[in-house]
């Protein structure tokens, strides 16, 4: 699966610290922590008929990470709403809209990995575009990577950073063999997840997908367990292994860019019968259920045609860590 350029997205309008600016003008300066070190922390969202689902289990995740990583600047919650309100509002967005949330260390005085050479606040980016599920929902076929996912005690993966080469390696074997993704193990050998998705089996009508050890929290993850519990569908996160999703019944994968997709295809096996199964069916049109009836208001209509909103400075919890 490889995504297209949208036409739509052309004249996009991003958000570098409230800075709204024609996507060929934007500008980070070489001098920010994430060019430096990729030491960024970032969020997928996405806006489903003017209201971002979980806004706010995306943004618990977006400022705990920042927290693990000690950023001394992290601006308040409702500062990151409002500029993610003056970019949708600048672009005249409403619906099939990914938002791509990256919180930045901020510029330092010289190069240099060190985080008190961080003396200016964090740098806060908006980028949304135009962008429906990225994924087929005819059945994805994964291959597995010979990368594996860090533990804890290497680089925890609640700490959902910018530091992606893992999953860009894994990408890159996938690309190689021809498949859409990869599986990725952890260094136990059981599945942890997908280079950009959370992985699920279904065994004899139970729900099986792993602890949150070797893959990071997950906002769509979360949700689907939700809607197994309130469907009475019986479920369990435990370690799997790749030959449990080899005979699997339906595997399937899950994440605010693609939603929910079946797996057809993993390692060469077949998965079921190959095509995507009931329970996959099933959950993916509860999930399209709760998409539409839950999610935060930020674009409350369509396109009218107003200019955004002139830019206020971002308040932050300054001083909210120690200088480290
Ligand atoms: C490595 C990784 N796995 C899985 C996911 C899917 O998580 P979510 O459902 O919160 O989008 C993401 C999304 O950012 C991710 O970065």
């Amino acid at each position: 699966m490889l995504q297209k350029f949208d036409p739509r997205n052309r004249d996009l309008i991003v958000n570098v610290n409230g800075k709204l600016t024609h996507r060929d003008a934007a500008s980070v300066s070489p001098f920010d922590s994430v060019v430096q070190g990729g030491d960024a922390v970032w969020e997928g969202l996405r806006l489903y008929q003017g209201r971002i689902f979980r806004l706010e289990q995306h943004l618990d995740r977006l400022v705990s990470s920042a927290k693990a990583l000690a950023f001394a600047h992290i601006p308040m919650r409702e500062a990151i709403v409002t500029e993610i309100r003056r970019t949708l509002e600048a672009n005249g967005m409403f619906d099939g809209v990914h938002i791509r949330l990256t919180l930045t260390r901020g510029v330092k005085v010289t190069s240099g990995m060190d985080p008190r050479l961080n003396q200016s606040g964090s740098t806060l980016i908006v980028l949304a575009e135009h962008k429906p599920p990225v994924y087929s929902t005819e059945g994805l076929t994964l291959v597995t990577s010979s990368v594996r996912r860090f533990p804890p005690d290497c680089l925890d993966p609640r700490i959902h950073h910018n530091n992606l080469l893992q999953s860009i390696l894994a990408k890159i074997e996938a690309n190689v063999a021809g498949a859409d993704d990869a599986v990725m193990l952890d260094t136990r050998g059981f599945i942890a997840e997908t280079n950009a998705t959370h992985v699920f089996i279904v065994d004899r009508g139970r729900v099986l997908t792993p602890r949150v050890v070797a893959c990071p929290e997950g906002v769509t993850r979360a949700a689907v367990l939700e809607l197994c519990l309130a469907n009475g569908i019986p479920f369990e996160e435990r370690d799997l292994s790749l030959t449990e999703a080899y005979r699997a019944d339906e595997m399937f994968c899950s994440g605010t860019m693609g939603e929910l997709a079946a797996v057809t295809r993993l390692d060469g096996r077949v998965i079921g019968d190959g095509q995507p199964g009931p329970m996959t069916r099933r959950l993916s049109l509860h999930f399209k259920e709760m998409t539409g009836r839950e999610g935060t208001v930020v674009a409350p209509q369509a396109y009218t045609g107003a200019g955004p909103s002139p830019h206020v400075a971002l308040p932050c919890h300054r001083g909210h860590q120690e200088q480290v």
